[in-house]
């Protein structure tokens, strides 16, 4: 007889966390109370609800999958910054990676925000939202000649370069478009970064992020010498869902070392600094959310007097808890002593929980005040695929609806056709009303850019 493996959940912990000091390993499960409601609510997420609009009543209408998000929770969100760093000359530019709807970017857009792109789909977007190229910085470690060219013709505020090859190519592009291109050289501050998964970090030595550190300055000699290139700034992104301030401390404080050798020895005056993105947000109740104030008082303490200009690029901050992804469950199995709920979303909707280990709140919209503890799977044909690994959760039954929380920042951006899964739609709420802001995909979307080869004559 053939050998049976026994049944095993090897697939790793799930959202480990270094937000609220809880470095755990293994699921954290939510916490409900004996009625099934969740202990206590976190600001800018509801169960049922967004503003004035029902869960229920967005997934009648569209179907699920669905993303929504609350214009109101991004509001407080971009209020809650941006008074953290009064008195400071900043301008936070959003980081159009975090979800790059263009009704998004242009909410962003009328509340005062720059944007953070990586390339020209993201430039196009922006274009699109409204924004002028002066309220955009263009970072990316792999810019084509074909992105910096469109970028130089929107005009944008900044390239945000990232090696003396790409400073190079840079120049020639603007020598043929006959224009200088601003420049901000990304340095690594190669300082020590601590984030949930090591896919977010970024401002370690070693990464493919920017400069290394000790060539900054002999890399800045070159551009200030290159004559169809400005060096303007300095900038610096140490990484994502961070809740530590010391990096960005640290990070800035080289950078501010490296400003002043670059200034005597190019004769050059920078203008700016960009400390870019990476803002934690709490995932679970039980996290503190990041204390912005006192952020806003480490940077200001900083740069302070420095005469620069300072850019922040936050992504996740703005938006990640401002959305949720609505699904339906389709079915309940039991299968080596396990629960399964098998939901109509999955990796292709939300990969986070799969690529990163991620933890993700699910609640149900309507809890039936029963728990259990379960895995919560999608119908994609990997054993990846899942959102929620032995969680306790409402016990909930097929055609419930369950919102996957804080899906607002790399989420939608993330979904993929695998599987041939229509993409799903996404609706902005405010106050009220709420409005599809991108349709769901259709089986023809799927293949629109499909092409039969030329060679084939009968069908
Ligand atoms: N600036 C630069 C240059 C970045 O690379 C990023 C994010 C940001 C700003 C914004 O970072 P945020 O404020 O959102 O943390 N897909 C991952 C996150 C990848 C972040 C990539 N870069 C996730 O789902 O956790």
């Amino acid at each position: 007889m053939p050998q049976v493996r026994p049944a095993v959940d090897d697939r790793g912990p799930v959202g480990k966390s270094i937000l609220g000091g809880r470095a755990a390993s293994g699921e954290r499960k939510t916490r409900v109370s004996a009625s099934g409601a969740p202990e206590r609510k976190v600001e800018g997420r509801e169960n049922s609800h967004f503003e004035g609009v029902a869960f229920e009543f967005i997934a009648g209408e569209l179907g699920t999958p669905c993303y929504v998000y609350s214009s109101a929770a991004i509001r407080e969100q971009y209020a809650h910054l941006a008074g953290a760093l009064v008195g400071i000359d900043a301008r936070l530019h959003y980081s159009v990676k975090a979800n790059s709807s263009v009704a998004i970017l242009a909410f962003l857009r009328e509340l005062g925000a720059g944007l953070d792109i990586v390339s020209g789909g993201e430039l196009y977007r922006a274009l699109q939202a409204g924004y002028n190229g002066n309220a955009i910085v263009f970072s990316g470690v792999g810019k084509t000649q074909r992105e910096m060219e469109e970028a130089l013709r929107a005009d944008v505020l900044l390239f945000n370069v990232e090696s003396e090859q790409e400073l190079h190519v840079l120049d020639g592009v603007a020598a043929r478009l006959g224009r200088k291109a601003p420049v901000a050289l990304r340095v690594n501050p190669e300082v020590l970064v601590d984030t949930p998964h090591p896919y977010t970090r970024t401002g370690e030595k070693g990464m493919k992020f920017g400069i290394p550190f000790d060539e900054a300055l002999s890399v800045a000699k070159v551009a200030a010498s290159l004559p169809h290139l400005e060096l303007l700034g300095l900038d610096m992104h140490v990484g994502s869902q961070i809740s530590q301030f010391a990096p960005y401390e640290v990070g800035l404080q080289r950078l501010l070392h490296l400003r002043g050798e670059i200034e005597r020895e190019t004769g050059v005056t920078l203008r700016y600094l960009d400390i870019g993105g990476g803002l934690a947000v709490a995932y679970d109740a039980a996290e503190r959310a990041v204390d912005v104030s006192q952020f806003g008082k480490v940077i200001g303490a900083l740069v302070g007097g420095s005469g620069l200009k300072i850019i922040l690029e936050p992504g996740r901050f703005l938006v990640g808890n401002a959305g949720v992804l609505l699904t339906r469950v389709l079915y309940r199995k039991r299968s080596g002593g396990k629960e399964f709920i098998i939901t109509d979303a999955g990796m292709t909707d939300l990969l986070r929980p799969s690529h990163y280990n991620a933890f993700h709140r699910i609640e149900a919209v309507r809890p039936s005040g029963r728990t259990t503890v379960a895995d919560v799977v999608g119908p994609i044909c990997e054993s990846g695929d899942f959102l929620a690994l032995d969680r306790q959760i409402d016990d909930a039954q097929p055609g419930d609806l369950l919102a996957v929380q804080s899906t607002g920042a790399y989420g939608f951006v993330m979904s993929s056709n695998y599987n041939s899964r229509p993409r799903p739609a996404e609706v902005l709420v405010d106050g009220d009303r709420f409005a599809v802001i991108t349709a769901r995909e259709s089986y023809a979307d799927l293949v629109r850019n499909e092409v039969p080869p030329s060679w084939r004559t009968s069908s």
